[in-house]
């Protein structure tokens, strides 16, 4: 096999080793996919102002995430269904996220159950929450994951529908019968029926509460102590009303463009939300972060870390655990990289002035005549 050298070189891996229902799964984005291509293109878009001759020999890209020390800014977004990646699924990205020093957000839909991925061994680790309407299974879901210790919760606010998407529509996509929806296995909720459609948009729409609304933002935090990040934001006046129902952090995500199609890259929503946050909390990103030079352009435009999704059921798919260590290792390199080249030695030397954007006022090359 040719030697892997990028993070993205994964996926046509995964599309030849996986069948095809679950490879379009992890790929596929809602409807046109217009937001799924710019969520890479919008990257493209930031350039770099690189500073230079800075004594860059020693690199420091540890961080403090909600107290928790890390070894860079760069974490594992909740991802469904990872055994139909990889039989070891959620067990090798807790393990490749531990051995790299850094968090991993379990899905509610992971195919292994909180205690499970807890016992993999230590790890600072965060569970994604979607809220059921039978309120009881998600407070009894958030004190196994508490008691699994699990550090935060990352409410996902951004899928009270399923979003569309064809690819499953034309597969007819269930979860392979093998598989269960491990941490509602003994709560009646584990398996997904074959649909018309999509089944987990069927399942989606039987159990997922679409009522969901601040007030339950709240209502989180009389269940559970443990800090509570938004994720799904894409706007400044979601961020500040998160800040004041109590959010501890907001994640600027649109699902990796698999919910409303046509939303902007979370690139270009990033300084907006940073903006409105004012400091006050700490802003996250995910979607279309492949490269070490994405994950420094949304630190230069005030992200205190950023998460991926795709690259790791990817990886998962070509080489299990090994393969998820690989694209941390490879995104940490290129990060590194990327802080030397342009002057940074720490976290808190990259700046909005180490990158252009097309919304910056633009420099008048010649002096306007008066
Ligand atoms: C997701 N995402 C997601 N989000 C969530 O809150 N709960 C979930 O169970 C899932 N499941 C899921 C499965 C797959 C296959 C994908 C691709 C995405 C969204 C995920 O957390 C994250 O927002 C995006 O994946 C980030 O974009 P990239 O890195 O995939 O481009």
């Amino acid at each position: 096999m040719v030697e892997v050298t990028n993070v993205t070189e994964y996926q046509a891996i995964a599309k030849e080793k996986l069948p095809k229902m679950a490879y379009d799964y992890y790929a596929s984005g809602a409807e046109d996919q217009w937001t799924l291509a710019e969520n890479r293109n919008a990257f493209s878009r930031i350039l770099f102002r690189p500073r230079i001759l800075i004594d860059v020999s020693k690199i420091d890209m540890t961080t403090t995430i909600l107290g928790f020390k890390i070894s860079m800014p760069i974490m594992i977004a909740p991802t469904a269904f990872q055994k139909m990646a990889h039989p070891e699924g959620e067990y090798a990205t807790a393990r490749a996220a531990s051995s790299a020093g850094t968090i991993m957000t379990l899905s509610s839909w992971a195919t292994s159950s909180v205690e499970e991925v807890a016992s993999t061994g230590p790890g600072i680790r965060f569970f994604q929450l979607y809220v059921y309407k039978d309120r009881n299974v998600v407070a009894q879901l958030v004190r196994r994951a508490e008691r699994a210790g699990f550090k935060a919760i990352a409410l996902t606010v951004d899928t009270p529908r399923l979003g569309r998407r064809e690819a499953d529509i034309k597969n007819r996509f269930v979860l392979p019968p093998f598989l269960t929806l491990k941490n509602f296995e003994g709560l009646d909720l584990g398996s997904m029926d074959k649909a018309e459609d999509s089944g987990l948009a069927s399942y989606v729409a039987g159990q997922i509460d679409r009522t969901l609304s601040w007030k339950d933002v709240k209502w989180l935090q009389t269940i559970t102590s443990l800090p509570i990040l938004v994720k799904g934001v894409l706007t400044a006046e979601d961020t500040r009303i998160a800040i004041q129902n109590g959010a501890s952090g907001i994640i600027v995500s649109n699902h990796g463009a698999r919910q409303l199609d046509y939303v902007p890259s979370t690139i270009m929503a990033l300084e907006e939300v940073v903006k409105a946050a004012q400091g006050r909390v700490p802003v996250f990103l995910d979607g279309g972060v492949r490269r070490g030079t994405d994950v420094f352009k949304a630190l230069a435009l005030g992200a205190s870390g950023i998460f991926i999704g795709r690259p790791v059921v990817f990886s998962l798919a070509a080489e299990g655990e090994a393969g998820v260590r690989k694209v941390l290792q490879m995104l940490k390199d290129e990060f590194e990289l990327t802080m030397a080249l342009s002057g940074c030695r720490s976290l808190s030397e990259i700046t909005r002035n180490h990158i252009v954007t097309e919304w910056d006022a633009p420099k008048p090359l010649i002096a306007p005549r008066l």
